[in-house]
């Protein structure tokens, strides 16, 4: 089998592995992020069948640019990974809109505009699967990942939406939630975690939030994990329009759905030590000037691969 597909975010953690793992299993592989040189050092695995493909999905022309290297291969797309994903983490009253757009850009609008832009292919062929990289944070919302989990609930309303629409035309839908999984996200996170951790309002619960985050990516799963998730919705004849990753993350989200939502503030507050926090009522306001060093641009802040977020709780999220 060697049906082409598109993997956004490709360049390092999930969507690097779902190329690698994609293309073993006999995929022709167009891997799309901003670092070329990354994605290049993809290229020569898999028997060729990984294709770098410069694209951001913030900037519709880039899109537009990296889909015509695919039409002038002489490729139809039969699937598509929205993976491109970043997170900007912070308490909400420091954040920006600078900061909202930022998330919201990639993790929302990027996903959409691919998907628009991609769709016409895979309706016309009557056939087709899209796969949206979700999270447990689309679900489950931890404190100071206001704006990641919102953008990830967002994604979660499209994906129904989207599936809904294109079941009568043959296309399939499915979204893929990881919980906690061990990619250089979580380095990200902990960094824009730190810019609150030392002065303002939030920072005695951020130390705290941030001390039991960074216990969570790295014990947790491997990529590949979510790659094999992602190979099971491009391939089984009837695929999940859900999938979780690790499963032990069902039970979060069970507890989620079924227990009183106090009961699951009060879990929340007491698995990552929000309980015990030290508040200072009279800390300057953190979007201020004046106050702490979290104006406006310096929250969420993260490298190219993508900023800063955080993971949830009763289990994880990101
Ligand atoms: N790791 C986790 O625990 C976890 C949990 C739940 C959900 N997720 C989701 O899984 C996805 C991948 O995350 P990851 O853990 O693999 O993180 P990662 O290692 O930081 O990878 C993020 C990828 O997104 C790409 N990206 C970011 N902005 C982009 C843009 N504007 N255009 C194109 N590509 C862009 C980056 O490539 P360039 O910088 O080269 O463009 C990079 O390849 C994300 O959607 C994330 O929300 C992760």
């Amino acid at each position: 089998m060697h049906h082409p597909v598109l993997i956004t975010g490709a360049s390092s953690g999930i969507g690097e592995a779902c190329a690698v793992h994609l293309a073993h299993k006999g995929f022709r592989v167009f891997a799309a992020a901003r670092r070329l040189d990354r994605l290049e050092e993809l290229s020569g695995l898999a028997g060729g069948r990984i294709t770098p493909l410069r694209m951001d999905v913030a900037d519709e022309a880039s899109v537009v640019a990296a889909l015509e290297v695919v039409a002038d291969a002489g490729v139809r797309l039969y699937g598509l990974v929205n993976n491109a994903g970043v997170s900007v983490m912070g308490p909400l009253e420091a954040l920006s809109l600078e900061d909202w757009r930022r998330q919201y850009e990639t993790n929302v609008f990027g996903l959409a505009t691919v998907t628009r832009l991609v769709l016409p292919q895979l309706r016309a062929a009557g056939a087709g699967r899209i796969v949206n990289i979700g999270s447990v944070a689309g679900r489950i919302a931890a404190p100071f990942q206001g704006a990641y989990a919102s953008s990830k609930h967002a994604v979660e309303g499209l994906s129904d939406a989207l599936r809904r629409e294109l079941a009568p035309h043959g296309v399939k839908v499915s979204v893929v939630r990881p919980g906690f999984i061990n990619t250089p996200f979580g380095a990200a996170e902990q960094d824009a975690l730190a810019s609150f951790a030392d002065a303002g309002p939030y920072a005695d619960q951020v130390r705290r939030f941030k001390a039991w985050h960074a216990k969570g990516h790295p014990a947790a799963p491997p990529p590949g994990v979510v790659a094999e998730a992602v190979y099971h919705a491009l391939t089984a004849a009837r695929p999940r329009a859900r999938y979780v990753v690790p499963r032990r993350m069902l039970g979060a989200l069970a507890l989620r759905n079924l227990a009183p939502t106090f009961m699951v503030d009060r879990i929340f507050e007491r698995v990552t030590g929000l309980d015990r926090a030290d508040l200072d009522h009279a800390s300057p306001d953190p979007a201020s000037p004046d106050g702490a060093d979290h104006g406006p641009g310096t929250a969420g802040r993260g490298g190219a691969a993508g900023p800063v977020r955080s993971t949830a709780t009763p289990g994880d999220a990101s």
